[in-house]
């Protein structure tokens, strides 16, 4: 079919059948497609949307735009695993989550991705350990996905090339917030991972990609559908983002608290909790465990006994990092050279939080980029921020602000006394897992 009659079949309502997607997409990899045509093309989708059977057709046909990896030469002992998260504040949970899977049996080829508005990234995190190699070759990423179970990288080239243009047209074109799009978009990159099964994990509330719960809840759920349909089973949880998940943002404050909870000195917590649930579920999907109970227990023994920590070191020491980051993070991790507290300025509950303000702030301290390109600066972020739900005193700590100055720090100050609601009556924290959808 010629790219414009697709183009109008679409814009006129109708449903395109999987060929013509597939033909459509190779005109987006193969720059077959004029930038004029995957604009039109994308509002089209925008518009009028796409069915189930379009999706799927659609997500495939991503996947396949480019290399699909293939881990059945390497004969592994265990199912190849992946999550993937809509983004956050305070989310690190890759961190910890990769390592622990991979010391109960799962070998997981996780392809991260970097900061994205106020959202944090796994990459940019992981690049505040010294040495540490976001783009190793090909034979390192497969033997330590092999042998240490865990390797977290970047996007290679040859991954969904067609999502890398497809994006890049949606974002100037109006075009980022369409769900048949972003489904397409996130699992056309996951499932060319060539993964046994996946877990999303879907986030709701003020910090959160999607902006209400129902459409979170839309997402999740097509997400679990459309991947199950295209042959990858996958579970979603929806999980509460109405503040960071972990007590800091920031690169290197969120490598520490992962080794805070891989060490076992962070022992609760929401972190904890998430990374504990998401885990559970790539147990069971990946067969490595019998029930969900009995997922748990292989867990917390695999924590506790420090083989997620292990994993987590080796992936590390394998991808270029020191040897020695669990024994001596103080000397390998950056630290900001001001620190400022911020105190309650009345009594109250903490009531609500503008979770997107919290990261837009470790943003302007220079923990994310203004501009694609831009250095970042791994040192900063915000330590010990106070939970919903918590009552304070007048002059109580909120939170800590790790910056490079004076003045990038007062500005934070103000930016975060803004961000936090204190008051009354007393709020209820927010239930932190929300739904499990299969
Ligand atoms: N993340 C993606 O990778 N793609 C989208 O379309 C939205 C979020």
């Amino acid at each position: 079919m010629l790219p414009q009659e697709a183009i109008r079949t679409k814009r006129d309502g109708g449903a395109l059948d999987a060929a013509a997607i597939r033909e459509l997409v190779a005109g987006i990899s193969d720059g077959g497609l004029g930038d004029a045509q995957v604009g039109a093309l994308a509002m089209a989708i925008y518009l009028q949307g796409m069915d189930a059977a379009e999706t799927v057709a659609l997500t495939e046909a991503v996947r396949d735009s480019g290399e699909v990896l293939d881990w059945a030469g390497l004969d592994l002992p265990g199912p190849v695993l992946d999550k993937h998260s809509t983004g956050g504040v305070g989310d690190l949970v890759s961190l910890v989550l990769g390592p622990w899977v991979a010391a109960c049996g799962g070998h997981v080829p996780m392809i991260s991705g970097r900061g994205l508005g106020h959202t944090g990234g796994t990459l940019d995190k992981l690049e505040s350990i010294p040495g540490y190699s976001v783009s190793p070759d090909t034979a390192t990423f497969r033997r330590l996905v092999r042998d240490v179970g865990v390797a977290i990288i970047g996007q290679t080239g040859e991954l969904a090339p067609a999502d890398k243009r497809l994006y890049a047209v949606r974002d100037i074109t109006a075009t980022v917030e369409s769900l048949p799009l972003i489904v397409a978009s996130i699992l056309g990159k996951k499932l060319a991972c060539g993964l046994d099964a996946l877990v999303m994990d879907v986030k709701v509330g003020s910090g959160a990609f999607m902006p209400t719960e129902d459409a979170s809840r839309e997402l999740a759920t097509t997400i679990a559908e459309v991947a199950s349909q295209a042959g990858t089973p996958t579970t979603a949880l929806l999980t509460d983002m109405s503040q960071p998940l972990a007590p800091c943002a920031g690169n290197a404050l969120e490598v520490r608290e992962a080794l805070a909870v891989l060490s076992g000195e962070r022992r609760d917590g929401r972190l904890l909790e998430v990374t504990r649930a998401l885990a559970a579920e790539m147990l069971l999907a990946g067969g490595l465990a019998p029930d969900r109970e009995a997922a748990l227990a292989k867990l917390d023994a695999r924590l506790a006994s420090g083989a997620a920590a292990e994993r987590f070191a080796r992936m590390v020491a394998g991808l270029g990092g020191p040897a020695d980051l669990l024994e001596a993070a103080d000397r390998h991790l950056p630290a900001a050279p001001v620190l400022r507290e911020v105190r309650a300025e009345r009594a109250g509950y903490l009531r609500r939080m503008d979770t997107r303000a919290l990261g837009l702030s470790v943003v302007e301290l220079g923990g994310g980029r203004r501009a694609p390109g831009d250095a970042i600066d791994p040192a900063v972020g915000l330590a010990d921020i106070a939970a919903l739900g918590e009552r304070v005193s007048a002059g109580q700590p909120l939170a800590m602000i790790h910056a490079r100055s004076e003045h990038d720090a007062q500005r934070a100050e103000h930016r975060l006394r803004e961000a936090i609601e204190i008051g009354e009556p007393p709020a209820e924290p927010p239930t932190l897992i929300r739904d499990v959808i299969r």
